[in-house]
């Protein structure tokens, strides 16, 4: 009765649907709570010449005004600690907190607002990566990866493609903003209810800003109503913001941000500009690439140069190139701090090989799918990365012989060119896309975590990880793997609050990887556990043979009269004095990264290969995505059901930012769509009309139970859909390479449609 592959249903599931799930933000009012919100720098880059807080603090129910002179320290970062809390003479991006207040009401916190005068002088802000590119603004190290020699490949091929892929950045749009509760504790300790994919990173800052030793600070994360990345650095900033009001008022405070300030404030995901050069021979195969990646960062590091460090590591995505020049660089704007977002940078790589190879098939008037298989990285040859890690257990060339065949590919890609040639008002296109994804941090050391089991005197069992729970699922995997390793029903095991308390120095809950990492120490405890009450069961009942732990019931494998309940052992274990706790711990093993050298960044890839056709009104740009298929190789799920969730949700996500979210800036930096009334986020008419979504079964030997990750792999497979988009305008460019960038909103399409002819002739053009 094994529980692990079952579609055990969500511990929220219930809590969901009938509201009882509780969210920071829901916790009833503390005694004597204030609410905390903050004044925010209206400009992108400005001076702060003064500051009068005099009328503000006389504002009737304001509590405290809090500045960086009310900070221990200001300075912190998750790689470069270069980033401050509060503003101190110069506001360096638009939604920069300046003062944090502390009142009795909403009221008053608004009046406060308003009576705080200060006196900027506005500085010429960078706003844009051509901006930054001009101004050499960059953060520190750009990056190279380089195998063979791309200049004398280039210099030998017989075809050669110039471009440049640009994207747009995206709101994480969590339906659950940035909130926070801070409590006072005795002697100066504090406890942080937060909304936090990272607890110990909300620990680490707050202690260190605070001036407080970390075991002063316990941070508890219940659940994030979503994250999607942008609650694993920006969470931090909320937190600081109310753990400074609890310990400067010594009274319990609430910030839960609106969602207009949520998005004005926080960072996104990264905008892209990829400059590349990529030389082929007349099969389509590629001889050499050189890839020159630029993000905008913002105005602080934030996980920039790890974003960008994985998007060099997914820009080759399914493909082998002998020769090839990766190079990233990471620029500095007046922007807020881009972030970490669900696919963290392998969506902005990946995505431009992807144009690629359309580009090449429109050169060479073949078919896109022929030249992404020949170059598919192969089994036994040509399937070294850029970086020299070998693509084990690879699967992405029976995915590419299987997906088509069940989405009927090559009939369906007739058919368009047929309707392309008979409809005057409308435009068809099909694309076929894969994705290998690579998984763990590539940070080598945050892969590791710990995991505290405690099996009580009625055989029931609480687990506790680093994990956070964001509606992905990773407490059922646990509970999932805990009970099958315990032998007992998935009922008897709870995974409890996330508290820096239970488990120390986690890493977020990111990279895909907390089922793996948390479900790993979960199951080293548990084994250690089950290994001493075996030794109890023995020496019980003299039993000789192995010891099975199933089905609720503990037995000797020798001798089936030796037999009696988990619970029963339980209550014998405890009463010979043997422990029922135990904390386990997981490291990845086999990873290994070095900048110069390369390495095995990643323990093996979640990989997948998808099918999209779209519909697109040829007078206003409309577009519809008519079908999708997507297939994939995520290992043997823990549950099913959770994993097709997450392959849907990450596929539609991926579809927003790839076709519709659309930020738009006004000239001095400001945010201009910061609600969903203007900010396009995919809704159930954008689903595909047809979706199929399926994973084939393939065993993951290296990972949990034979699963692999997958929040973020599949948001990959919605660049089927935008490649289908430049699949269709490949019909109306005239001959010439069609060009599209990201998002592809009706807008993008149609100046693409009415400027293909005109465009014909101007060189490089974005
Ligand atoms: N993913 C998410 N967060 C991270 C990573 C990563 O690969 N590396 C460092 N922080
Ligand atoms: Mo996620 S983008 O790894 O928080």
């Amino acid at each position: 009765m094994a529980v692990v592959g079952k579609n055990v249903p969500h511990d929220s599931a219930r809590g969901h649907v009938s509201g009882e799930s509780l969210y920071v933000d829901d916790i009833a009012p503390a005694r004597g709570e204030v609410l905390v919100d903050f004044l925010w720098s209206p400009h992108a880059r400005a001076r702060i010449r003064s500051a009068d807080l005099d009328a503000a603090r006389k504002v009737p129910g304001v509590v405290a005004l809090l500045t960086h002179r009310d900070l221990h320290h200001n300075l912190f970062g998750p790689i470069y600690k270069d980033e401050i809390l509060l503003a101190v003479d110069e506001c360096t991006f638009r939604g920069q907190p300046i003062v944090v207040i502390a009142a009795e009401n909403a009221e008053a916190i608004r009046k406060a607002r308003a009576a705080i005068v200060i006196d900027y002088e506005p500085l010429e802000p960078i706003l844009t990566i051509d901006q930054a590119i001009a101004a050499q603004s960059f953060f520190p190290d750009p990056r190279i990866i380089r195998r063979g020699d791309a200049d004398a490949a280039l210099a030998n091929a017989e075809h050669i493609l110039e471009g440049i892929f640009e994207n747009k950045g995206q709101d994480h749009f969590y339906l659950e903003s940035q909130a926070a509760l801070a409590f006072p504790e005795e002697h100066g300790a504090l406890t942080i209810l937060s909304s936090t994919q990272n607890p110990t990173e909300v620990q680490e800052v707050i202690a260190h800003l605070l001036g407080l030793q970390m075991n002063q600070v316990v941070v508890e994360t219940k659940r994030m109503g979503g994250a999607f990345g942008g609650k694993e650095c920006q969470a931090t900033h909320p937190a600081a913001m109310a753990a400074l009001a609890a310990q400067k008022t010594r009274r319990p405070a609430r910030i839960a941000y609106n969602k207009d300030d949520d998005m004005h404030a926080t960072g996104k995901r990264h905008p892209f500009q990829n400059r590349y050069r990529v030389g082929f021979n007349s099969s389509g195969e590629i001889v050499a690439a050189q890839f020159d990646l630029y993000s905008d960062g913002g105005a602080y590091a934030d996980l920039s140069p790890a974003v960008m460090g994985r998007a060099m590591t997914h820009v080759d995505n399914a493909y082998f190139i002998p020769n090839v020049e990766i190079r990233g660089t990471v620029c500095r704007t007046n922007m807020p701090p881009n972030t970490a977002f669900r696919g963290f940078g392998g969506p902005q790589g990946a995505t431009t090989i992807e144009s690629v190879m359309e580009e090449i098939a429109a050169v060479l008037k073949k078919d896109a799918l022929d030249v992404r298989r020949a170059n598919c990285y192969g089994i036994d040859s040509r399937n070294t990365t850029p970086y020299g890690q070998i693509v084990e257990n690879n699967t992405l060339p029976r995915l590419f012989k299987e997906l088509p065949e069940r989405a009927d590919y090559k009939r369906r890609l007739a058919e368009v060119k047929r309707f392309n040639e008979s409809s005057e008002t409308h435009l068809k296109g099909i694309s076929t896309t894969a994705v290998k994804f690579g998984i763990s941090f590539n940070t080598k050391f945050l892969n590791q975590a710990n995991a505290l089991v405690n099996v009580y005197l009625d055989g029931s069992v609480q687990v506790s990880t680093g994990a956070t729970e964001m509606g992905q699922g990773v407490n059922t995997k646990i509970q999932q793997v805990v009970a099958d390793e315990l032998g007992i029903e998935p009922e008897r095991v709870i995974v409890m609050v996330t508290s820096t308390e239970k488990n120390n120095n986690t890493s977020a809950t990111a990279a895909s990887s907390a089922a793996d990492l948390n479900g790993g120490a979960a199951v080293d405890a548990c084994r250690r556990i089950r290994e001493r009450m075996a030794q109890v069961f023995r020496t019980s009942t003299a039993a000789k043979g192995e010891i099975v732990f199933a089905d609720g019931q503990v037995w000797d494998a020798a001798d089936l009269t030796k037999k009696m309940t988990f619970d029963d052992l339980v209550g014998i274990a405890y009463r010979s004095r043997v422990s029922l706790g135990e904390r386990g711990f997981y490291a990845t093993p086999r990873i290994s990264w070095d900048w110069t050298t390369g390495g095995n960044p990643f323990l093996y890839f979640t990989m997948g290969v998808a099918c999209s056709e779209v519909l697109i009104d040829r007078f206003t740009g409309e577009m519809k995505v008519l079908r999708s298929d997507v297939l994939m190789d995520i290992g043997r799920p823990i549950n099913p059901g959770v994993d097709r969730g997450q392959i849907t949700g990450a596929f539609i996500q991926g579809m927003g930012w790839l076709t519709t979210e659309d930020l738009q800036y006004g000239a001095q930096g400001e945010l201009l769509s910061h609600s969903p009334t203007t900010y396009k986020i995919p809704n159930i008419h954008d689903l595909p009309e047809v979706f199929n979504v399926d994973w084939i079964e393939h065993d993951n030997p290296v990972n949990l139970y034979g699963s692999k990750a997958v929040g973020e792999p599949p948001l990959l497979m919605s660049i089927s859909v935008w490649c289908a988009v430049k699949h269709a305008l490949s019909f109306v460019s005239n001959g010439e390479v069609a060009r599209l960038r990201v998002p592809a909103t009706s807008e993008e399409i149609l100046m693409r449609m009415s400027h293909s002819r005109a465009a014909v002739a101007q060189g490089v053009q974005r």
